[in-house]
């Protein structure tokens, strides 16, 4: 019997020695020798059959082996939740020397650049912002432009149209007529009004169907064309640089009178005629002119007190000459190679 013990006692010791992993394999060799069905407990209860003279030095063998392994198994216990909670730090730690991940910020599109220096400059110049609709009635887009139903210069304008009456805007020249319907008769106006336009126009190098215009109303006491050419040089020479070549052809728009229509020499070609400006080394960016005396008329304003002169100026031709551009349609196509450059 008491090498019994000894070898118990000695396996007891080894497993507790080879528990390394974690606290539920100590608890196992625990049961396996001090449980209620343990090793060592069926040995002490074997005891009955030793003989009185036996009992007292093997009884004390087991009980000093009971104590010895419960010992044991405390310190390792001990020494394993130590270890738990090593391990749980190390898991938890934050390594903060680590540089932070990156936010991919977005960015602003070519053509709202472009708008917001456009604005910017005539807001410099004490204009006012208006909006207008882009689902417009043909009065506004057309009839209050002094663009009456048979009129043939509306085909060069061909628009969507919703019903008779109601179209997409082909013009930003719409808000010209709701801007002096909201002022008193006679006050002055100056404002510009960005947005959205649509025609059926093909789509190419230098046209889409829809596209983005900036209007200009100046109305005054003895406005004149002067004043015209001045506030455009001035813009031009503000967005181009002052070495950029601009040229006013005398054209035709029903509700200006005398019109003209602006270009700017084309920065690709730099003149020598290019796909972008079909080969003329200009490429065309407003069209302008002195507010027609009936188009006063029939918003109210009196032209034997006041004049005034409009512009309507294509953004996305101004983008292409100021950032270089060749092709329209990459505005649109929402290539991310191509829209990273305006990061
Ligand atoms: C007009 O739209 C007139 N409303 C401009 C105006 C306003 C004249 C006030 C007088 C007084 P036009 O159709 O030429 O004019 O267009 C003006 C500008 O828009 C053009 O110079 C050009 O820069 C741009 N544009 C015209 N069509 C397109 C298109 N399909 N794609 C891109 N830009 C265009
Ligand atoms: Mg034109």
């Amino acid at each position: 019997m008491e090498i019994q013990i000894q070898k118990l006692r000695q396996a007891a010791e080894d497993a507790i020695k080879s528990a390394t992993t974690n606290l539920k394999e100590l608890d196992d060799v625990r049961v396996k020798f001090l449980g209620k069905k343990g090793e060592l407990t069926t040995l002490l209860r074997g005891m009955s059959q030793l003989t009185a003279e036996d009992r007292p030095r093997i009884g004390k063998i087991v009980n000093e082996a009971r104590t010895q392994i419960e010992k044991l198994i405390a310190e390792k216990n001990a020494e394993l939740k130590e270890k738990e909670l090593q391990n749980k730090i190390a898991s938890e730690k934050i390594d903060v020397t680590l540089p932070g991940r990156k936010i991919h910020r977005g960015h602003l599109h070519p053509l709202t650049l472009t708008l917001n220096r456009v604005k910017d400059i005539f807001i410099q110049m004490g204009y006012t912002v208006e909006e207008g609709p882009e689902v417009e009635t043909d009065y506004y887009n057309f009839e209050a432009l002094n663009l009456p139903k048979d009129h043939p210069a509306r085909d060069t304008q061909d628009s969507f149209y919703i019903t008779e009456e109601i179209l997409l805007r082909t013009q930003t020249s719409p808000v010209q007529a709701r801007t002096m319907e909201g002022h008193e008769p006679n006050t002055p106006i100056r404002m510009i009004a960005p947005g959205r336009v649509y025609r059926r126009d093909d789509y190419d190098a230098s046209h889409s169907p829809m596209f983005t215009q900036v209007e200009g109303l100046v109305i005054d006491k003895g406005i004149s064309f002067a004043d015209l050419k001045g506030t455009l040089e001035l813009f031009l020479k503000q967005m181009f640089g002052s070495s950029a070549k601009i040229r006013l052809r005398p054209s035709f728009f029903p509700f200006t009178e005398p019109s003209t229509e602006v270009d700017v020499s084309c920065v690709m070609c730099h003149g020598e005629g290019c796909k972008v400006c079909k080969g003329s080394g200009w490429l065309e960016i407003l069209g302008a002119g002195m507010v027609h005396p009936q188009v006063l008329e029939m918003s109210g304003y009196d032209p034997s007190k006041v004049s005034g002169f409009a512009f309507g100026l294509g953004v996305e031709r101004i983008a292409m000459l100021s950032y270089g551009i060749d092709d329209l349609r990459l505005f649109y196509d929402n290539d991310v190679r191509f829209l990273n450059q305006f990061n």
